[in-house]
């Protein structure tokens, strides 16, 4: 990172433009198509983070539709501004502009529905841009079926104009260069190159494309560079969508078994964007992980579990067929079993629940026992309430804790308990029926039901 940054010449502070008013209309979804999970994260969020990683100065811009307001979220902390109507990408970028005002470095413009785009293309299109001294670079890429992208057209080795498809000559459609979108604009032209833009084409729209062709008879240098398709897929429907995660799961999976990670079969693990698996943790097979997840070393995790918002410190292992939901923490040397769902939940170093358990708004102290089909009883049709267990307590098999409540260090709830009633430290707490055993009956009963049933 270090020596390309070094590399470019006078490294101006490079500002983000990311354009997210499109309708997204070919998801058929409630949710804008921007929102859509892709690794754990809404989509435009790989967007905003790879371009963050760019050190955005003054700042990273997202343009939204009016009433966005979810997708304006997304964009927290960064500004954002509203794009009265989709009259195109020209007129979206223009909307930016006055929260660029000042800004004289390059303008990276991305859309948010393209988030496989790394931080490294985008670094190496500014670098390009600057060492040319450029007013507009663009991505560009050689496509496998150019039919739906605006075609790059250049001329001796610089990029002559941008073409959409539906504008497109017949020659020009033999084209195979494609555009990406990405463009890297002279932030001190940025007004008077949007400002020129019009709207007479196929689509009525104000295209961010004709930029090139602006810039080129005003005088400019207009460069393309290439990179490839694999990152500049586009999401436009469900389809892509699912081909989009595919691609981004191989690089997530490549780059964990590469920084050390076990996988039987990394295949059938799926991986959040933000998971955090530290060298040596293993993972079985049909693993899935949600955001917020990180393993410390040594850890392991067994077949089949899903697992979400957790810190699983090192040496502990999960499942098989363990569910772990947000705001959990599991510490060392810990042991989570099959069936054993945790949410909202603390487990202390070295302990243990290795079967058949559901606890929910818990603290479970230091080497405490949870044993098979204990339930934290957290809901009362109203409210979650707290079930909160000291060190080194046993809670037998098959227990229901009723929260709010305590148990003590050192405690001992006996198997089949109902819990109701705090149990202080080091008590022995019975909360089921006394058993009846009567001698010899068994036989006697039998002969009864057996008569009644007309054998
Ligand atoms: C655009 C490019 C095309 C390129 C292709 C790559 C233009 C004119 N065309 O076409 O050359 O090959 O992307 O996928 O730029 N958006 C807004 N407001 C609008 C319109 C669009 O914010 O009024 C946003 C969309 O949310 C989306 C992005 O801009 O994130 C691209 O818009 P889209 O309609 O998908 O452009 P394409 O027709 O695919
Ligand atoms: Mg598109």
């Amino acid at each position: 990172m270090k020596s390309s940054r070094a590399a470019a010449p006078a490294a101006a502070p490079v500002a983000v433009v990311i354009l997210a008013a499109g309708a997204g209309t070919r998801m058929k979804s409630r949710l804008p198509k921007v929102l859509h999970p892709l690794a754990g994260w809404p989509m435009v969020r790989h967007v905003i983070e790879n371009a963050s990683a760019l050190r955005p100065a003054p700042r990273l811009v997202g343009v939204v539709a009016p009433g966005a307001e979810r997708v304006a979220a997304a964009f927290t902390p960064h500004a954002v501004v509203v794009q009265e109507k989709p009259l195109g990408t020209g007129h979206a970028a223009r909307a930016a502009l006055p929260a660029l005002a000042g800004h004289r470095g390059p303008v990276l413009v991305v859309f948010g529905d393209a988030p496989l785009i790394t931080t490294a293309t985008l670094r190496r299109l500014v670098t390009a841009c600057t060492r040319a001294n450029a007013a507009v670079g663009v991505l560009g890429f050689v496509a496998a079926d150019p039919t739906p992208y605006g075609r790059l057209i250049q001329r001796d080795g610089d990029l002559e104009k941008i073409v959409e498809s539906r504008d497109a000559s017949p020659a020009e459609k033999q084209v195979a260069l494609c555009n990406s979108g990405v463009m890297c604009i002279s932030g001190a032209l940025l007004p008077e190159l949007l400002g020129a833009i019009g709207n007479r084409n196929a689509k009525r729209e104000f295209y961010l494309t004709d930029v090139v062709a602006i810039a080129r008879a005003a005088g400019h240098r207009t460069i393309a560079v290439t990179g490839d398709e694999a990152e500049f897929q586009g999401i436009n429907a469900r389809a892509e969508l699912a081909a989009a995660e595919r691609a981004l799961q191989q690089r997530l999976r490549a780059a964990a078994l590469d920084a050390g990670v076990g996988m039987q079969d990394p295949e059938s693990v799926w991986l959040a964007a933000d998971t955090k698996l530290a060298p040596d943790v293993s993972i079985g097979p049909c693993v899935r992980f949600g955001p917020g997840v990180s393993v410390g070393a040594g850890s392991e995790i067994k077949a089949f579990c899903d697992i979400e918002g957790v810190r699983i410190g090192r040496d502990t292992i999960i499942g098989p067929f363990a569910r772990i939901r947000p705001d959990s923490v599991v510490a060392d040397r810990v042991h989570i079993g099959n069936f054993v769902e945790l949410k909202a939940t603390r487990i202390g170093r070295g302990a243990k629940a290795n079967h058949l358990a559901y606890l929910g708004d818990s603290d479970i102290g230091e080497a405490s026992n949870i044993g098979a089909g204990t339930i934290a009883v957290n809901y009362d049709g109203y409210g979650k309430h707290r079930t909160i267990i000291g060190r080194d307590a046993f809670v037998g098999s098959n227990s229901s804790l009723v929260a709010p409540i305590r148990i003590g260090n050192g405690a001992n709830v006996t198997a089949g308990s109902v819990i109701t009633e705090d149990v202080p430290a080091g008590a022995l707490a019975f909360g089921r029926a006394r058993q009846v055993t009567k001698q010899g009956r068994a036989g006697e009963l039998r002969a009864r039901l057996k008569a009644r049933a007309g054998k």
